[in-house]
């Protein structure tokens, strides 16, 4: 699988939504760097980066979700629970030889796209033009 990129009809219409979208799809075209040409280190130090920064985006989202009235939130929300679990059960994984270094990669743009394009852009009519997600 090629590494995701970041195009026009991923726009959830909140620029900051878009920009942390971006940040993350950047984050994972460097981390399939390292899974290619870098040590063990760099791989976990790109996996704990995404962690990191997965964290911070989803709060982020939910509190434009939850100021916005968005009716499925609750979904959402678990879903970006259930997203964050996957993703440190794969740093665990990361370091043996079950999981290769393609197959990390692989899972990860499957983990970032499914999730933008089938929850994210569900919230773009409840949060275009909303006070929120303009401020
Ligand atoms: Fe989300
Ligand atoms: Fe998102």
């Amino acid at each position: 699988m090629p590494l995701p990129q970041w195009i026009e009809t991923l726009s959830v219409g909140v620029p900051l939504m878009d920009l942390q979208h971006r940040t993350m799809i950047d984050m994972l075209n460097r981390l399939g760097l390292s899974l290619e040409t870098g040590t063990q280190a760099m791989i976990e130090q790109g996996l704990n980066d995404l962690i990191d920064y997965a964290q911070f985006h989803f709060e982020t989202e939910e509190r434009l979700m939850l100021a916005c009235n968005y009716p499925d939130f609750a979904e959402h929300q678990a879903e970006h629970r259930q997203l964050l679990d996957d993703i440190q059960t794969l740093r665990r994984r990361s370091g043996n030889t079950t999981t290769t270094r393609t197959e990390i990669i692989d899972i990860l743009t499957k983990w970032a796209m499914r999730h933008i394009i089938g929850k994210d852009l569900a919230y773009r009519p409840y949060v275009v033009g909303h006070p929120f997600a303009e401020g």
